[in-house]
């Protein structure tokens, strides 16, 4: 089923354009990098001080407003930018293993980000109080975080 809606979404228009003008794909995917390095920087800065092992001399809540809104502003971005690759290479996307694992991946960090972010708004001292479990969540979005990444990368290789 996947496979036919994969050929159907190829031959549309739109997807003959992505797939026919030269600058489009690989000026898309230069978006998406662009807005990968604002989301790694953010989160891997965000999550070593929940580790405890970077930016101790600022307070976890601070952290938290001052990075998570960049990841934010930029997932859309890259939702926009992936969907575009898609329409453009559906087979290539839909039918690949580590783009589904990167979705699965995506999806449980950014509720786990949520997480953080709701109980710091509700009390800044949260995760002070917790360095336990402030160091599991970090230690954890980090690895997730760059599994997405590799994955994103293996895409290309599958
Ligand atoms: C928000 C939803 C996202 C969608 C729908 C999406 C979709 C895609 C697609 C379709 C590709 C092209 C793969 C290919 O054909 O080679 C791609 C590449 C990639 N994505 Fe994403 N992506 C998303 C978010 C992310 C995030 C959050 C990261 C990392 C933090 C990421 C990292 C990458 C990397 C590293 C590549 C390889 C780029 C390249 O080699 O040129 N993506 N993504």
């Amino acid at each position: 089923m996947i496979q036919s809606f994969c050929d159907w979404l190829s031959s549309t228009a739109l997807s003959l354009t992505i797939q026919t003008v030269r600058w489009i794909i690989p000026a898309v995917q230069t978006v998406h990098i662009l807005c990968v390095s604002i989301v790694m920087s953010s989160m891997a800065m965000l999550d070593l001080r929940l580790l405890g092992v970077a930016g101790t001399n600022q307070a976890v809540s601070r952290m938290v407003s001052r990075f998570v809104p960049w990841v934010w502003g930029a997932l859309p971005v890259l939702l926009t930018t992936g969907i575009i690759l898609i329409i453009g290479e559906p087979s290539r996307e839909l039918l690949n293993p580590y783009f589904r694992a990167k979705m699965a991946m995506l999806a449980t960090v950014t509720v786990m980000t949520l997480f953080v972010q709701r109980k710091n708004a509700k009390d800044a001292g949260y995760w002070e109080a917790r360095r336990a479990a402030a160091a599991l969540i970090g230690l954890a979005s980090l690895l997730l975080w760059v599994g997405i990444l590799s994955a994103g990368r293996w895409i290309a290789y599958y």
